[in-house]
């Protein structure tokens, strides 16, 4: 039983509705940091609208100073996977692909998620890229239902990335539990066998977050600690939201609409506390 090991918390009705208005916040800043996205912009830039939109919220990011982490944002352009430093120098340019990754605490309760922005017009095969790894999401999420199995999520984000095309899942990072603390039990990995791990239980919440891309699933860190980028160059998406199994289906906290069109479109019943 080594994957039940680390307990993973459950949460009441009410500490979900918390984390709903942490999802809230969370949602409003990345639509308000896609719609400023353009060529000239930097990373930087965008890293200011999250931290204004906290405030106006008064939430707390859940980024900043995590493991001494200096951002409230993680902005990963093209090659970059994830966790890329934002800065004033870094500045956007037409054909970019944008990870924009964003969290935020009401109340003590985290939201994470996270959207890949197109700068201008971008390539063909990199949009379909986008595109692969946001569906494969959102398959993941309609696999996040009470008494499947952890590994279930995995299985179906693979499955459904392997059905768009020949892209590489990246190795190691994956999604995670999430509450009290933005990072908890347990680990979920973009890829594997279904009907293994920890039986899924109404009250848990998890950050689901395909990472694939145009080439080979290895990753490196580079010197600053943080950014994660692929090994052959290749360019990479990354899609993330936090979602909450309840007894009667999924509810996508980081989603203005919880989840309901996604998941109407793959015949998933969105939660009824979702309403
Ligand atoms: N949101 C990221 C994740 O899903 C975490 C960012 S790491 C931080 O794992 F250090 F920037 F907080
Ligand atoms: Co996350």
């Amino acid at each position: 039983m080594r994957a039940t090991a680390e307990r993973i918390e459950l949460k009441s009705p009410e500490q979900i509705a918390t984390m709903r208005a942490a999802g809230l916040v969370v949602a409003a800043a990345l639509a308000a940091m896609r719609d400023a996205v353009a060529p000239g912009v930097s990373t930087g830039d965008l890293d200011a609208i999250a931290r204004d939109m906290l405030k106006a919220a008064g939430a707390t990011p859940s980024f900043l100073g995590y493991h001494g982490y200096p951002a409230v944002i993680c902005a990963s352009v093209n090659d970059k996977v994830v966790h890329g430093i934002p800065s004033a120098a870094e500045k956007l340019m037409e054909g970019d692909l944008i990870s924009i990754d964003f969290g935020a605490i009401v109340d003590g309760w985290h939201g994470d998620s996270a959207i890949s922005a197109q700068v201008g017009e971008i390539a063909a095969d990199v949009a379909e890229l986008s595109a692969a790894c946001e569906a494969s999401m959102w398959d993941g999420i309609a696999a996040a239902r009470a008494n499947g199995r952890l590994s279930d999520i995995s299985n179906a984000v693979e499955t459904s990335v392997r059905r768009a095309g020949r892209y590489g899942i990246v190795a190691g990072y994956g999604g995670h539990g999430i509450g009290t603390q933005m990072h908890m039990a347990p680990h979920i990995l973009n890829y594997g066998r279904p009907g293994k791990g920890p039986r899924l239980t109404p009250g848990m919440a998890l950050a689901i977050e395909p990472m694939i891309t145009l080439g080979s699933r290895a990753t490196e860190e580079l010197d600053d600690g943080w950014t994660v980028r692929t090994v052959d160059g290749s360019w990479a998406a990354h899609w993330e939201h936090t979602v909450a199994i309840l007894d009667d289906g999924p509810w996508v906290l980081t989603a203005e609409d919880g989840g309901r069109a996604e998941l109407a479109r793959r015949g998933v019943q969105l939660s009824a506390t979702a309403a």
